[in-house]
């Protein structure tokens, strides 16, 4: 089943996303809504476009993927649409009825073998299916995306009993390869297991709010950061959802899991009905458990007392617990969290709705997952907690959890106990290849159902401490990833670069000289890859010239000994990648990128320019290959990558990172994180089999234009700074950037190598880095996190 064209039917907030991301992977794709009453029988669609092509954070990765989206609508351009299609996604409104409709004159009109899936997020994927022919349904499943789905990881597919298995896995490997998704495969049951569990957990925390009288940023903090949840915590999440969308995943809820004990607590509390009543509906209008209010002082985030109903002005409580276990690792700090429990009013309101939600969960299996672990990686990726239910249950200890829930009288799961009585003390447990086994609460099903066929990703953080860690220090690590392939891992904060981290590399630099190593990957599995230079140790040796001239030539050296290893160094990237980190992809010999890789040069934010040979790189890679003969004019292609550089351009994709000129074309893009070291470990094998050959110290790869092109530039800067449109430091960053783009002061212009330019760089940087304009950007940057723009 090659899947290569979509129609994605229904283009709102869901169906617009999900058209924007299926272009995304590199499917073609058509768009199709109602059509407008009158005129331009495309105008709603095109309107509701409008609103992807604008969306932010970005729904595409780039203006040209776009090309891949054509608009139409159900009446035109149904047949002849849908009769091409390989999947057709429906993702009209949830009401039972259109979309039964819609799938009947779907079922006439596919072809025999097009796959069909619904968005739905809570009608039984069975029911829309009911009256269908048996070819449909063989081909018919839930696929329930999370908004917004170029973003959010979970994708919760559901078969019923007639999906065809080949249909399953075919959706499995397509959901995971192509559109990066982690897949979840759920049962056919009310709001599938993230909503469900989801729903359970907020509704439990809003309660006991009202019932003990907790103020809504009180519980934000709560039920935030401190236990392992997004800043967003329970108000300001639904305030996020939208209160009307949560009300209905709630009402669902109630009207359909009629065996669920607990259904009572889908009921709505009063204060939310209130608030639906009066449109206030969370931040698409405005105000809801928030909202914001025009002072005079500007915007000002007002929070509702759920007493009273009425607004005042956010007070940023602050909760003892989180200064208490702030440095704690999760699981620590929810072991913390119970230890603290008693007399502790945030602990005890942690503890309790804690008890309520793991207890919920358990009751939840086999219903709606046969596996623990199911829910936890639906939770995870889908509600973005650090750790699922049984994750958290296992930190506190199962036992512990169990008296606890009892002495409370929560209903525990008959499976949790039956689990405990049999010896085993925790839902996870390491077996001897490092891998992670979940205990299986009912015996596994005859039919072996489809599942993952993707390779076991690597875990960096299950390699730490075992026999496959090399070295380690506090910045960075070395791993050994098996055939001959080293793994350098940064792991300091922001997996920012240091001396440690040059140490280490230097290490392995010594390493990749014995027969023993192939080749080197640097990749991390860190929030982000790197955030660049750690700004301090470069702060330490301003004010003395020679030694900062002595720190940059060290780096410098070794970025350019891993630039010429003769074995290939793959960088894998993901996140954001800044300054120094973009400089950590450019000296590889391929990158291995995943689709969502912020990277850019900012270094004029904290007053210097790249000097870990981000210049000396862009122009190589950008200007020189144009300059096939004397005539050609090389000006365009120096202008921008100066504007690259000098406006701090950071991507919004990795595919936007290689129109900005950073990855070339035999770099890789992959939509799936997980695999993004395993492909960079096999890229590592293939290069060394291939008989990779560094690129020559000696050559002199670089066209430096010279005055005539500082002159250009400093046109260019004059006009910029004119308009406003940079600051008057800027001005003298930008001047001396051109500077060292043109190869600083040649008469003509002329090939030089790449020492000449890092030789530049560094100078640039050293003559910056004395002046008060880059060390306030600097001071203002570590105190803020924000540049100045001095
Ligand atoms: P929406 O209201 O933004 O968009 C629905 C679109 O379907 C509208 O543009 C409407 O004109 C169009 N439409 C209605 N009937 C149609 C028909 N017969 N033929 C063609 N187009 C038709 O709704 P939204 O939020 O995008 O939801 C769509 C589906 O996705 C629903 O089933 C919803 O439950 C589900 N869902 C929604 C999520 C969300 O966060 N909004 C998350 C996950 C699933």
């Amino acid at each position: 089943m090659t899947i290569s064209s979509v129609v994605v039917i229904g283009a709102g907030t869901m169906g617009g996303g999900i058209a924007a991301h299926c272009a995304n992977a590199g499917l073609d794709v058509t768009l199709l809504d109602v059509p407008a009453v009158a005129g331009d029988r495309n105008a709603l669609v095109k309107s509701l476009w409008e609103r992807q092509l604008k969306a932010r954070p970005a729904a595409l990765f780039s203006a040209q993927t776009a090309e891949r989206v054509r608009l139409g609508n159900v009446e035109d351009d149904f047949a002849a649409v849908v009769a091409r299609a390989d999947w057709i996604i429906e993702a009209i409104v949830e009401k039972l009825e259109p979309k039964r409709a819609l799938h009947a004159r779907i079922d006439a009109a596919r072809k025999p073998d097009a796959i069909v899936s619904s968005n739905t997020s809570g009608i039984p994927i069975s029911s829309i299916a009911a009256e269908r022919s048996a070819s449909f349904q063989s081909h018919f499943l839930g696929a329930h995306f999370f908004n917004p789905p170029r973003y959010l990881k979970l994708l919760e597919i559901i078969p019923t009993s007639r999906t065809e298995t080949a249909v399953l896995q075919a959706m499995i490997d397509l959901a995971e390869n192509r559109l990066g998704k982690s897949v979840v495969v759920c049962k056919d049951t009310p709001n599938f297991i993230a909503n469900r569990i989801g729903a359970f957990a907020i509704q439990t925390r809003m309660r006991s709010a009202i019932a003990q009288g907790f103020g809504v940023e009180e519980v934000d903090v709560l039920s935030g950061p401190l236990t392992g949840n997004p800043r967003t915590g329970t108000f300001r999440l639904a305030d996020l959802i939208g209160l009307d969308v949560l009300a209905q995943v709630n009402n669902t809820l109630y009207e359909l899991a009629l065996d669920d004990e607990s259904r009572e607590c889908f009921l709505l509390p009063a204060v939310m009905q209130s608030l639906i009543a009066q449109n206030a509906l969370g931040n698409k209008s405005g105000s809801g458990f928030y909202k914001t209010v025009q002072g005079a002082g500007g915007k000002e985030f007002w929070a509702l007392d759920l007493t009273s109903g009425a607004y005042a002005p956010a007070s940023n409580p602050s909760v003892a617990l989180v200064a208490a276990t702030r440095a704690l690792q999760l699981a620590e700090r929810w072991r913390a969290i119970f230890d603290a429990g008693g007399d502790e009013r945030g602990a005890r309101f942690v503890i309790d709705t804690t008890l309520n939600i793991l207890a919920y969960a358990a009751r939840r299996v086999p219903e709606i997952s046969d596996s623990p672990s199911d829910i936890d990686r639906a939770m995870r990726l889908g509600f973005g907690s650090e750790m699922g239910p049984f994750e958290i249950w296992d930190a506190i200890g199962v036992a512990r959890g169990v008296a606890l829930m009892k002495a409370q009288g929560i209903a525990v799961a008959p499976w949790v106990e039956t689990m405990l009585a049999a010896g085993r003390p925790s839902f996870y447990v390491r077996a001897e290849n490092a891998q992670l086994e979940v205990y299986a609460p009912t015996p596994a099903r005859n039919a072996p159902a489809a599942a993952s066929r993707a390779p076991a990703p690597i875990l960096l953080a299950d390699l730490a401490g075992s026999p496959r860690e090399v070295a380690r220090n506090t910045s960075a690590s070395l791993f050994d990833l098996g055939e001959g392939v080293l793994c350098l891992e940064f792991h300091g904060k922001g997996n920012t670069l240091d001396l440690q981290v040059a140490e280490m590399g230097q290490h392995a630099l010594d390493l990749l000289s014995t027969d023993r190593w192939r080749g080197m990957v640097i990749g991390n599995q860190g929030r982000d890859f790197c955030l660049g230079a750690n700004i301090g140790i470069f702060q330490a040796a301003f004010g003395d010239p020679k030694q900062l001239d002595a720190v940059l030539s060290r780096f410098q050296a070794w970025v350019q000994e891993l630039r010429h290893s003769p074995k290939p160094i793959v960088t894998a990237v993901r996140q954001r990648a800044l300054g120094g980190g973009a400089e950590m992809c450019l000296l590889a010999a391929q990158v291995i990128a995943s689709a969502e890789t912020y990277m850019g040069l900012v270094e004029f934010g904290v007053g210097v320019i790249p000097a870990f040979g981000g210049c000396k790189e862009l122009l190589r890679r950008n200007v020189s290959p144009h300059v096939t003969s004397s005539s050609v004019n090389a000006l365009p292609h120096l202008q921008q990558v100066f504007e690259t550089i000098a406006f701090a351009k950071v991507s919004e994709s990795a595919a936007q990172a290689r129109e900005n000129g950073f990855l070339s074309p035999g770099d890789v893009i992959m939509l799936n994180d997980e695999q993004l070291l395993g492909a960079a470990k096999r890229s590592v094998i293939n290069l060394a089999d291939a008989g990779y050959q560094a690129p020559r110290r000696d050559a002199r790869p670089i066209y430096a234009i010279g005055g005539k092109g500082k002159a250009a530039l400093a046109t260019a800067v004059d006009l910029w700074r004119w308009s406003g449109r940079i600051s008057a430091y800027d001005d003298a960053l930008a001047r001396a950037l051109a500077h060292v783009l043109c190869g600083g002061d040649l008469s003509a212009p002329q090939w030089v190598s790449e020492q000449h330019i890092l030789d530049l760089e560094r100078a640039a940087f050293v003559d910056l880095a004395q002046r008060p304009q880059t060390q306030d950007r600097i001071a203002h940057m570590l105190k803020h996190g924000k540049p100045l723009r001095n």
